[in-house]
């Protein structure tokens, strides 16, 4: 994985310097010291295999005794597993005949919609929640454990505390653990994201290689091998010296698409406390050419964009066009269609000014999402120690749920 800075770099008056940005970096020391004290466990996570296991032997286990998989869960606990099943099975893998399905229930309105769709006697419901008690996931599980036998259930949560721990016990249904030391939202690489993978068949070896490989380089203390910490600096220099406060994530591969929903959570609940913060944005390449770009390209310079390329897709070919106006797209693959279009429109913005990056992946497996995630999960580390925020909390949306709870009662 390479992150390009090299557009930002060269837009000089709206975007940054090298040296600009190398006086950051004594602060890598300092960062890495206070974020050790917080003894946050997803770093480790690559390292420590126990998930990995426990995630493989239980899938192995369970292989072909169910057609679908519903996972129960909402936020940290849905949406690394939608972005691993999109990204490395692809989004229409539920439309394939291969299976199992695999369906994330992280909204209210949907239950009825996807029970007409599941053999109820051949699903696993897999309930995914860290703290136990969050009302959306219990309400689910209460509606489907009516109708399918405790067989059907695995629980993901905390080792010790919880009501689905404490439910998982008296029934004596499997359970796998979500590490203490690791919070919702980074939570990917422990069973949450895991076990629902391992059913699939994705290789999880090369995950956690990839994860293993960008935990080291979040260590380095050169700034040039630290690449979380370059995207950390640009994004809060950008917004602290600049007043651009917007991060657009934009992956031009369909398969990313939710890892743009994944990061859009990480990057608002680690960081949007204490009157701060930066506003995530996703948008798709090349779909939301034809409906934001407007907006970026003449709109205010509040936004840094960040691309996502992935330079190796494989697509069909488009067939001879006789038409003169559009002969030009004769002959050409797909996937090649839209890389042009990926270099027009950076080319594009950064003619209007606006400060771009690029993150560049060679192809989307495995590896490289390991990556991914661990890259975003570090940055978010040292935006919380610019800030001087804790960004592994999130005491603003208790009030929601104290209110719901209230009119509910
Ligand atoms: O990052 C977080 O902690 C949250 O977004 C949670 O993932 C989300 O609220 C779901 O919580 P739980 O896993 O406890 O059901």
């Amino acid at each position: 994985m390479k992150l390009r800075l090299d557009a930002l770099i060269e837009l000089g008056f709206y975007g940054l310097s090298w040296p600009r940005l190398k006086q950051e970096e004594e602060k890598i020391s300092v960062f890495l010291e206070r974020f050790h004290e917080k003894e946050q466990g997803f770093l480790q996570l690559p390292k420590v295999k126990s998930a990995l296991l426990s995630s493989l032997k239980l899938a192995e286990k369970l292989r072909g005794r169910f057609e679908d998989i519903v996972v129960l869960g909402i936020g940290g606990s849905a949406l690394g597993v939608t972005c691993l099943r999109d990204a490395l099975k692809g989004p229409f893998w539920n439309f394939k005949k291969e299976g199992p399905r695999l369906f994330v229930l992280d909204n209210l309105d949907t239950v009825g919609e996807v029970e007409e769709l599941l053999n109820l006697d051949k699903t696993l419901f897999v309930v995914i929640t860290k703290s136990g008690t969050t009302p959306e996931t219990m309400a689910q599980y209460h509606y489907f454990k009516e109708k399918v036998s405790k067989e059907n259930f695995i629980f993901i949560t905390d080792p010790k505390e919880g009501e689905l721990r404490k439910i998982g016990a008296s029934y004596d249904i499997p359970m796998l653990d979500i590490p203490q030391n690791v919070g919702g939202r980074f939570s990917v690489l422990t069973a949450v994201g895991l076990f629902p993978a391992a059913l699939l068949g994705i290789d999880l070896e090369s995950l956690m290689k990839g994860a293993e490989d960008m935990a080291h380089s979040f260590q380095a203390k050169d700034m040039e091998l630290n690449l979380p910490f370059q995207f950390a600096t640009v994004q809060y220099l950008l917004d602290w010296e600049r007043g651009i406060p917007m991060t657009v994530m934009m992956p031009y591969s369909s398969r990313l698409h939710t890892l743009a929903d994944w990061y859009r959570q990480l990057l608002a609940e680690s960081i949007g406390k204490e009157g701060r913060g930066l506003t995530p944005i996703t948008a798709l390449g090349v779909t939301d050419q034809h409906s934001q770009l407007q907006l970026y390209n003449e709109g205010p310079t509040d936004k840094l964009f960040c691309f996502i390329e992935v330079l190796k897709q494989s697509s069909p070919m488009i067939p001879t066009i006789e038409n003169p106006k559009l002969n030009y797209l004769s002959g050409h693959r797909f996937d090649e269609l839209m890389a042009t279009e990926l270099k027009g429109t950076r080319q594009a913005i950064s003619e209007y000014k606006k400060p771009n990056l690029t993150l560049e992946i060679p192809e989307v497996n495995a590896y490289e999402l390991g990556q991914l995630f661990l890259f975003f999960e570090c940055s978010i580390a040292f935006l919380g120690e610019y800030y001087r925020i804790n960004a592994f909390d999130q005491p603003g949306v208790e009030l929601s749920k104290k209110l719901t709870r209230q009119l509910l009662s």
